[in-house]
């Protein structure tokens, strides 16, 4: 499956919006090639059986590109499960490439890598990329504040051109794996361990404002997993990811949480990684 890029796959959840915004921005540097691309936003569940036959039908000449935001320093469950589903494609070129909020991006990028691998794709690139952090959507100063920015765009483009540049001239292209394992074994041992699951006792607890709740559902739609059910006011079931999104879009403001302590344990463990750079790419 080397060769000349025709087609291009581009697969991405994206609850808070960053890492739909990087993957336009591969999505336009792709199509300035030439290339057709194929998009699909995962948290529209419609739309995922259908892009996995596409993959499966194609022949050659198609490269994925997959992007996933960083929870507890994890790729999310929606983006690995897509990964799971994926049929094995032979030396098929994959690139995932990840979004962060200025604590750590974990082993996202390496758990992606290895999981595209086993489905025997050809890992030709990827991408780490800072963004303002999901949780601080009611601070004045988020970490990762005003990121992605025009010089994430840049690089972000430029990964996509170098990646195209090096298949087109049918060279292998892989990068080595172990490009994604920047961080020292100890920390990212202790990463492997951490979980969304086990970090759920650090969430805050979302309360429902009977009084302002007009049960109009709105956060519902707006959850990326499918995570809530209604009696008649919301229920956030097991398969939530903690996105906030019912809580920071909801019309009403009908869902309080406190976030001061969550706040300060980011910031402390940003202050401690003092992971850099920021934003980076592997070509
Ligand atoms: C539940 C949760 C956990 C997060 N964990 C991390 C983390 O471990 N490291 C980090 O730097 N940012 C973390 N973030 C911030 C996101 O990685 C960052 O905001 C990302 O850009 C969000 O992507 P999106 O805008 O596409 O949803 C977390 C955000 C949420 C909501």
């Amino acid at each position: 499956m080397t060769g000349k890029i025709h087609k291009a796959f581009v697969v991405y959840c994206s609850p808070a919006g960053t890492t739909h915004h990087v993957s336009q921005t591969i999505t336009r540097a792709l199509r300035a090639k030439k290339i057709e691309v194929i998009e699909c936003d995962l948290s529209k569940k419609f739309s995922e059986t259908a892009i996995i036959t596409k993959i499966n039908r194609i022949k050659n000449n198609a490269c994925l590109f997959i992007g996933s935001p960083v929870y507890v320093s994890h790729a999310i469950p929606p983006v690995m499960d897509f990964i799971a589903r994926l049929p094995v494609k032979p030396d098929m070129p994959a690139v995932p490439f990840v979004t962060w909020g200025g604590v750590t991006s974990g082993i996202a990028l390496s758990e992606m890598g290895q999981a595209l691998a086993a489905k025997k794709m050809k890992i030709v690139g990827g991408a780490k990329i800072l963004a303002r952090h999901a949780m601080m959507w009611q601070t004045e100063d988020p970490l990762g504040k005003d990121h992605p920015d025009e010089s994430d765009d840049r690089i972000i483009t430029e990964m996509v051109t170098g990646i195209l540049k090096k298949l087109s001239k049918g060279t292998d292209g892989a990068i080595d794996l172990s490009d994604f394992q920047y961080h020292p074994a100890d920390i990212a041992a202790e990463m492997a361990k951490s979980t969304l699951k086990k970090a759920k006792s650090h969430m805050p607890k979302r309360k429902i404002d009977e009084d302002a709740c007009t049960e109009c559902r709105e956060c519902s739609a707006v959850c990326p997993t499918d995570a809530i059910s209604f009696t008649p006011y919301p229920v956030f079931e097991v398969n939530c990811i903690f996105c906030f999104n019912c809580m920071r879009l909801c019309p009403e403001d009908a869902i309080k949480a406190d976030f001061t302590k969550l706040e300060k344990r980011i910031r402390d463990r940003a202050h401690q990684l003092k992971e850099t750079p920021g934003s980076q790419i592997f070509i």
